[in-house]
C-alpha cells in the first residue's frame, strides 16, 4: 500500500509561509506530478512528505496512519534528489545496499536484492564501480537503484533528470514509466519539464506561492483550466492571452481588434488560445490582423510572433514550410472551439462553441 494524505497541511520559516493549508490525497500506485514556478514550495512539500522538514500546521497520512511526527525512517518513503547524493567513497554496490545494511538485512539478502534490481536497471557490470567512475546518467540510475532496494511504500522524487543531456532524460523517462508500470508503486515528481509533467502524469498538482491552483489529469489540466495561471503555465509554448469584452450581439470583441463567435456565460475578459489553435490567413479573414514581427523555424513546425498594437504579441504555430516575411500583414483565424475564457480574476468561464 502506498496512500499518502495531506490534511490542512503547512509549513512556515519564521514569519514566512511556505506551504499554505495544503490538501492532498495520493491513492495507491499513483503517478502525481508537481509543478510550478521557482520558489513556490515544490522541494519543501516532498521534504516535508518524507520526514526531512518539520510540518508546521496540518497533518499528514501515510496508509491511513498519522505520521506527521514520525521520523523519516518510520516512514517508508524513498527520495532521490537532481545531485544524486552518492556516497563517493562507496562503489555501487555498496550504495545500493547501505540503507539495507542500516535496517540489519542480512548480507545474502542485501546481495540478492541488488543483483535483482541492478539487472532491472541495467547496473550489473557497474556494481564494482565508484561514483567518479560513472556518467550522469549512470549515477542516476544508482541513486533510482537506491532508492527500489528499501521497497519503499512510494518514491520521491525531486527533478531527478535535470542535470542530464536532452537524450539521456528522454531515454531515463522512459524508464522511469517503465518502472512505475512494473512496481506498480506510488510515485511523488517534482520537475520543471512541461513533457515529463504531461506524459509520466496520472495527475498534475499546480502549484503557486505554496497553494495548489489546480490539480488533475493531464488532458483536464491542458484543455480545461481553472484559471489564467494555470492556463499559462501548462503548455509549451505558452498559450496567448488576448484582451476581450462580450460585444452586444452576442459576440465577443477582441479590443476593437476584431470579434470571435460563440456563447459563454459570465463577463469574460481576457481570452486564452494556443499558439497551436491559431491559424495564418490572408490580411482580410480571420478574426483578427497583424504584423509578423519574429518567425522561429522549429523543423517540426514554425513559431511565428504576430504583432497587434492593441492585443499584443501573439505566438502562432504555423506548419514549418511557411513562407513568412517578416513585415508583412497577416490574418490570425481563432479555433472558438478550443479557447478558454477568463473572467477579470482569472478565473475559467464556462464556454459553449
Ligand atoms: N530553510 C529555509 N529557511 C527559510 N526559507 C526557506 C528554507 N528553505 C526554503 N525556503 C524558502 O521556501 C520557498 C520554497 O522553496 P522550495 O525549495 O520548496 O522551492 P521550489 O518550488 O522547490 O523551487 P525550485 O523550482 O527553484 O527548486 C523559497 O522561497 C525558499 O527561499
Ligand atoms: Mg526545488
Amino acid at each position: 500500500m502506498g496512500t499518502i494524505s495531506l490534511e490542512k497541511a503547512g509549513k512556515r520559516y519564521g514569519g514566512t509561509e511556505i506551504i499554505r493549508d495544503l490538501d492532498l490525497d495520493i491513492s495507491d500506485g499513483e503517478f502525481v506530478v508537481i509543478v510550478g514556478p521557482s520558489g513556490c514550495g515544490k522541494s519543501t512539500l516532498l521534504r516535508m512528505i518524507a520526514g526531512l522538514e518539520e510540518i508546521t500546521s496540518g497533518s499528514l497520512l501515510i496508509d491511513a496512519r498519522d505520521v506527521t511526527k514520525a521520523p523519516p525512517v518510520e516512514r517508508q518513503l524513498a527520495m532521490v534528489f537532481q545531485s544524486y547524493a552518492l556516497y563517493p567513497h562507496m562503489t555501487v554496490r555498496q550504495n545500493m545496499g547501505f540503507g539495507l545494511k542500516l535496517a540489519q538485512f542480512s548480507s545474502d539478502v542485501i546481495k540478492v536484492k541488488i543483483d535483482q534490481v541492478a539487472d532491472t536497471l541495467k547496473l550489473t557490470h557497474l556494481l564494482d564501480r565508484y561514483p567518479r567512475q560513472l556518467s550522469g546518467g549512470q549515477r542516476q540510475r544508482v541513486a533510482i537503484g537506491r532508492a527500489i532496494v528499501r521497497q519503499p511504500v512510494a518514491f520521491l522524487f525531486d527533478e531527478p533528470l535535470s542535470n542530464l543531456d536532452a537524450a539521456l532524460r528522454v531515454d531515463m523517462r522512459l524508464e522511469i514509466a517503465k518502472l512505475h508500470r512494473t512496481l506498480g508503486a506510488t510515485m511523488i515528481y517534482v520537475t520543471h519539464d512541461q513533457v515529463e509533467a504531461m506524459t509520466l502524469a496520472d495527475r498534475i498538482v499546480v502549484l503557486k506561492e505554496g497553494r495548489v491552483m489546480q490539480h488533475g489529469s493531464p488532458h483536464e489540466l491542458y484543455e480545461s483550466p481553472a484559471n489564467l495561471f494555470v492556463a499559462q503555465f501548462i503548455g509549451s509554448p505558452k498559450m496567448n492571452v488576448l484582451a476581450c469584452a462580450p460585444s452586444g450581439d452576442g459576440k465577443l470583441d477582441l479590443s476593437g481588434q476584431g470579434a470571435l463567435s460563440l456563447t459563454f456565460s459570465g463577463v469574460p475578459t481576457q481570452l486564452g488560445a494556443r499558439p497551436e489553435h491559431l491559424t495564418l490567413v490572408t490580411p482580410d479573414n480571420g478574426n483578427c490582423r497583424g504584423t509578423v514581427e519574429a518567425a522561429e523555424y522549429l523543423g517540426g513546425s514554425t513559431s511565428v510572433f504576430v504583432r497587434n498594437d492593441a492585443l499584443g504579441l501573439i505566438n502562432v504555430s504555423a506548419p514549418a514550410d511557411s513562407a513568412i516575411r517578416i513585415g508583412e500583414t497577416v490574418g490570425i483565424a481563432i479555433n472558438s472551439a478550443r479557447v478558454s475564457l477568463f473572467d477579470a480574476q482569472g478565473a475559467a468561464i464556462a464556454r459553449f462553441a
